[in-house]
């Protein structure tokens, strides 16, 4: 690093005429070293997988060929975004075996909410490690590393030094859950809406505490048309039978687009608290809802019907998981199973999307496109946002 120090000063002229330049060679703008990850399954590389049980076949099929931590049949978008920045997979925090956080660590997990739940995984369905765990997590983490490193060669090599945690790009995708479950706990959309300045709240805060420990560089996702999702419209659909002609529940759409204002808004007054700090909004929304609207532009056919399910107008049962097995005459029989072609799917199993779709949104956001401001994943070190003036 180092070099991003000057960057930052330069003139709003110099940084329009960078971004012009091809992005061969702009690794070396920002060159994060390292990638710390908060969120909920949309970003999970095996947090939840760790504690509570890994997601089973046919998860991961596609890429790792086995199951690896993910709810998807290969990588999500933090994986996309590591490897477009040249660094490995992100390990998860609470992976006790395999490790490796020599470039990062992911602190997300599967049902991760911003709000502290009260209840737990098996009443709710949402997982224990909220943002403010996910956050202790990686105080722990700070600390902890550098102790360690001072002792010895391989934990040198496994863990990050000091600097990387002020070098880092601090990656946030969570807030899907505290809206669903809301209404998984027959919230009304008003009730939700009501509750969600707490949330933006809680998320800010999480931001202001990792800045105050030296974290500046923050990539952080809106959250996704959760109305378009199996898993939202085979329960809910039947309260709120208002849907868009991609097929979608409006309402709950409506409400994600609320929670992405405040989000934004958030972000644009955390930029003017935070004076060392160079924050990118990233509208992921937009992108998740196309292929849903024009799914045939993107190489995607049906887009509401999930890969891996069982049954049902959007191959999806609640109680039969993707995975799901059932013992027939003495022999267990896979009966959650995942279509032939999931490259051409958008949704795989009722709740996260596919790889192709994951894909199809990092090769988006990568170029600022759906940003604010709108620069590059690689150039996300920038400050003096060319939208603030
Ligand atoms: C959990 O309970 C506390 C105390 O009653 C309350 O303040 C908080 O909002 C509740 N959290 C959620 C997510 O409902
Ligand atoms: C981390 O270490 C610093 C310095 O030793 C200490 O003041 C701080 O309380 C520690 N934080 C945590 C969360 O352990
Ligand atoms: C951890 O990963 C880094 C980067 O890939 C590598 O250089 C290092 O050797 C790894 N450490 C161990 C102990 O495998
Ligand atoms: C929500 O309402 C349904 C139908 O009335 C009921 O079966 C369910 O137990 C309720 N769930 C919660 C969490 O209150
Ligand atoms: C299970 O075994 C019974 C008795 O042999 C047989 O009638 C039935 O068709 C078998 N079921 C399946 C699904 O193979």
């Amino acid at each position: 690093m180092g070099s991003h120090m000057l960057m930052c000063g330069l003139t709003l002229t110099t940084l329009f005429s960078m971004i012009s330049v091809s992005m061969a060679d702009d690794k070396s703008v920002c060159n994060f070293p390292a990638i710390f990850n908060f969120g909920d399954s949309n970003s999970d590389t095996g947090g939840l997988s760790a504690a509570f049980g890994q997601a089973p076949p046919p998860h991961g099929e596609s890429y790792f060929h086995h199951p690896a931590g993910r709810y998807c049949d290969g990588r999500v978008i933090i994986d996309f975004i590591a490897q477009k920045l040249g660094l490995p997979l992100l390990s998860a925090y609470l992976d006790s075996v395999g490790t490796n956080f020599s470039h990062g660590a992911n602190f997300a997990t599967a049902g991760s909410t911003v709000r502290p739940q009260n209840t737990t995984l098996r009443q709710g369905g949402f997982s224990p490690i909220s943002l403010d765990v996910q956050f202790v997590e990686f105080c722990e983490f700070q600390n902890r590393t550098q102790t360690f490193r001072a002792q010895n060669e391989v934990f040198k090599s496994l863990l990050p030094p000091a600097e990387y945690f002020n070098d880092a790009l601090y990656t946030f995708d969570i807030g899907q859950n505290d809206l669903t479950s809301g209404y998984f706990s027959n919230m009304s959309v008003t009730e939700v809406k009501a509750y969600i300045p707490d949330v933006l709240l809680q998320l800010s805060n999480t931001i202001r505490y990792i800045y105050a420990r030296g974290g500046r560089y923050f990539w952080i996702h809106n959250t996704g048309p959760v109305g378009c999702l199996p898993y939202v419209i085979d329960r809910l659909l039947v309260r709120t039978p208002d849907v868009d002609a991609a097929g979608c529940a409006t309402p709950f759409n409506e409400v994600a687009q609320v929670f992405n204002e405040g989000l934004k808004q958030s972000v644009m007054e955390l930029r003017k608290e935070l004076p060392l700090a160079a924050l990118t909004y990233v509208d992921v929304y937009t992108l998740k809802y196309e292929m849903f609207t024009n799914p045939s532009k993107h190489g995607f056919v049906d887009p509401l019907r999930a890969c891996c399910g069982h049954g049902g107008k959007y191959n999806y049962n609640a109680n039969i998981g993707c995975g799901a097995m059932k013992n027939v005459n003495g022999t267990q029989i896979m009966i959650g199973k995942a279509c032939k072609d999931p490259g051409v799917k958008v949704i795989w199993d009722g709740v996260h999307f596919t790889q192709a779709a994951n894909k199809f949104i990092t090769e988006h956001i990568e170029t600022g496109a759906f940003s604010d401001p709108p620069i590059p994943l690689k150039m996300a070190c920038l400050r003096n946002p060319p939208t603030s003036h």
